[in-house]
């Protein structure tokens, strides 16, 4: 048996995903493998009625904390990939235009690659240098053609850069469109509040910046959105005879059993987020900030995307003028302990709109769990790497 994985003294990978979970999150998981462990919505036995309740609970306090007045609206998904193939495949056909920043993840690239080979067209609006899609650019194309949607992240997993979703959302609906969003890297960083931002559609994690369990994701649909399902199945609650999916909302679109203790750590980790999250954002940035600022000063490193002082999720990139990126990595890890990823990030079109696509770039992505400690030792690791 090998031994017991050593944990890193300093994670700065949140950008991947949380680590470690509050310990709220780990309860509430224990608790639903525990005792909750019926099938909801297919028993009319306690264990299932509590499973039911408590899905239903974690629902609204998701709901309550992204600013979703109803949260039927708001749908348990695998994860942000299955939201953004949902609201990407679910709403687009053949014919239609659609227009996209070019900052895009995997998770919103490919399923886009996929519908244009089905006849989708898909015109991607380029980046600035900082990694900002200009809402201006976007009114062009989408003033140029009739489109069917605008569609772009909340932020960028690579240059961390906040895009300008609320004017984005203006654009797209003085034309027509709709404004579907990849919020994989806003909640949990950003303050968010759906209905506001003006999204027909947002996808997102829920074990980034949620901090909730792996394998859980959230996809909020507009109420009046009529999405095809991409998964067809069970749904409980009667009806099993119909062929069809049920109409109503969230059964039509979570067909098989639910991942029960992902979604009550999720509810878990969305009370932690509200009621830590104005100190934990204030946290973040603060740390995020020393961490650029530090990266700077030393010789031959960039960092990618905004400057220091304007408003970033906490991710920060660099790349080194000498030192690539893996090895970057590989000392940060065998040497000093320090949990950082290096490459592509699964974001192939923003690392050729920022100019990295052939060297990768090494990635920090801080949370909640960090502290100075974590940033200054990875200041003072760095420095070292690049000096040896
Ligand atoms: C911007 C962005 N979108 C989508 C995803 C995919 O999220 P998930 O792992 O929840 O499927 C990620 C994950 O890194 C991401 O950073």
């Amino acid at each position: 048996m090998p031994g017991p994985t050593p944990r890193p003294v300093a994670y700065l990978d949140h950008g991947a995903t949380s680590w470690p979970k509050p310990q709220q999150v780990v309860d509430a998981v224990v608790r639903a493998l525990t005792d909750l462990g019926g099938n909801p919505g297919r028993g009319a036995y306690a264990m299932a009625l509590d499973a039911s309740r408590a899905i239903f609970e974690a629902r609204r306090t998701c709901a309550e904390l992204l600013g979703v007045p109803d949260s039927r609206d708001l749908l348990f998904q695998p994860g942000c990939t299955a939201g953004c193939n949902l609201m990407l495949k679910g709403v687009l056909k053949p014919g239609d235009r659609v227009v996209v920043g070019s900052m895009e993840h995997n998770a919103v690239a490919r399923p886009l690659e996929h519908l244009a080979r089905l006849g989708v067209e898909v015109v991607v609006v380029n980046a600035d240098s900082t990694g900002l899609v200009d809402p201006d650019d976007v009114e062009r194309q989408v003033r140029a053609a009739p489109a069917r949607a605008v569609v772009c992240q909340h932020a960028s997993n690579l240059t961390g850069t906040v895009q300008l979703i609320g004017d984005l959302a203006d654009i797209a609906h003085e034309h027509g469109a709709l404004m579907l969003v990849d919020g994989a890297q806003g909640a949990g960083h950003l303050d968010i509040d759906i209905s506001a931002l003006g999204a027909d559609a947002y996808a997102t994690s829920g074990h980034k910046g949620m901090l909730g369990p792996q394998g859980v994701g959230l996809l909020y649909l507009a109420p009046d959105l009529d999405a095809q399902t991409q998964i067809e199945g069970g749904t409980g609650g009667g009806g099993s005879e119909s062929p069809d999916m049920p109409p109503e909302r969230p059964d039509r679109y979570e067909a098989g059993t639910a991942n029960t203790p992902g979604v009550v750590g999720l509810g878990a980790a969305a009370a932690f987020v509200a009621a830590e999250g104005p100190e934990q954002r204030r946290r973040e940035a603060e740390l995020t900030r020393r961490l650029h600022e530090g990266i700077l000063e030393i010789e031959g490193f960039h960092v990618l995307g905004p400057p220091p002082g304007v408003p970033r999720v906490p991710i920060v990139s660099a790349v080194h003028d000498r030192v690539d990126a893996d090895r970057i990595a590989f000392a940060l890890d065998r040497t000093y302990g320090i949990a950082a990823r290096a490459g592509l990030h699964c974001a192939p079109w923003a690392h050729r709109t920022i100019g990295t696509i052939d060297c990768g770039a090494i990635r920090f992505g801080v949370g909640w769990s960090n502290s100075e400690e974590h940033v200054e030792l990875a200041l003072r690791a760095l420095q070292e790497i690049v000096s040896s």
